[in-house]
């Protein structure tokens, strides 16, 4: 190896860990130096349909794409324990760099289903959502207003495995994964939705609005369960960050109590 090249190679290193990255993204190490050999041409690809349709024929691909494959599985699960497998079961590289699948906490049947994003490492570690700082204040913040996680709702999130470095989850990522929250949401058929951030939100509602602009009012969400009212609000990890914010949080949490105990019809 040049010795240039490797001293090119351990600066861009020093630099990634002085920067704070701890994680390699990849589920499986790259060998950029054999990268860098003459490259063969590839062999020719071993087509699934022809490369010319026939005539009258639709060409139909022989691997379904990965977000079918998951609305398939999510569809044949018949109950939550099910479904958690299911999940469990699809292939995604997300799966490889996780430690636990994290599939959700509270009460199924509590009538109030909260969706946030994705698992941080907390939730990795433990396989249940929201249980790092961010679950500690969303607890608090329910408890204000009489909720608690034991008795009155259930967590879930838009990814069931946490994102490598806590990255915000791709579309690609969010797309495989969907079929199993609406599955999910059909086996639970909560009486009301909460969209924890912006992505959950938008996610959802399939908005290209941001948070600020969606929360704080009810949407109707298209499930299979039929339209469901979700009320989009800021995410506790936002709040964290920016604790002004909290003042429309909490406008949030009084609109979602006077919804629920029947004072305010959702709109
Ligand atoms: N943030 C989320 O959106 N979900 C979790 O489970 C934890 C943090």
């Amino acid at each position: 190896m040049e010795a240039g090249y490797r001293e090119e190679l351990l600066a861009a290193l020093r630099l990634q860990l002085e920067w704070g990255v701890d994680e390699a993204l990849e589920a499986a190490p790259i060998d950029r130096f054999a990268l860098r050999a003459p490259v063969m041409p590839p062999p020719p690809p071993v087509l699934a349909t022809p490369a010319v349709p026939q005539a009258g024929r639709p060409v139909l691909p022989l691997v379904p794409p990965p977000a079918a494959a998951a609305a398939a599985l999510a569809a044949a699960a018949q109950d939550l324990a099910a479904l958690k497998s299911a999940i469990a079961e699809a292939d995604s590289p997300l799966r490889e760099t996780a430690t636990n699948l994290v599939f959700s906490d509270g009460v199924a049947e509590s009538g109030l289903m909260m969706i946030g994003e994705a698992p941080g490492a907390d939730e990795d570690r433990l396989g249940r959502p929201f249980v790092g700082v961010s679950g500690q204040l969303l607890d608090r913040m329910l408890d204000s207003i009489g909720l608690k996680r034991s008795e009155n709702f259930y967590l879930t999130n838009i990814l069931p495995w946490r994102p490598p470095g806590n990255r915000t989850p791709t579309d690609a990522e969010i797309t495989l994964f969907l079929p199993f929250l609406m599955r999910h949401i059909e086996l639970v058929r909560p009486r009301h939705l909460v969209l924890l951030g912006g992505v959950s939100a938008k996610a959802l509602l399939r908005a290209k609005d941001g948070i600020t602009r969606l929360r704080g009012r009810w949407h109707q969400v298209e499930t299979p369960a039929g339209p469901l009212p979700g009320l989009a609000t800021l995410h506790p990890a936002y709040l964290l960050r920016t604790p002004s914010a909290k003042r429309e949080a909490w406008a949030d949490l009084v609109l979602l109590k006077r919804t629920i105990t029947g004072d305010a019809a959702p709109q």
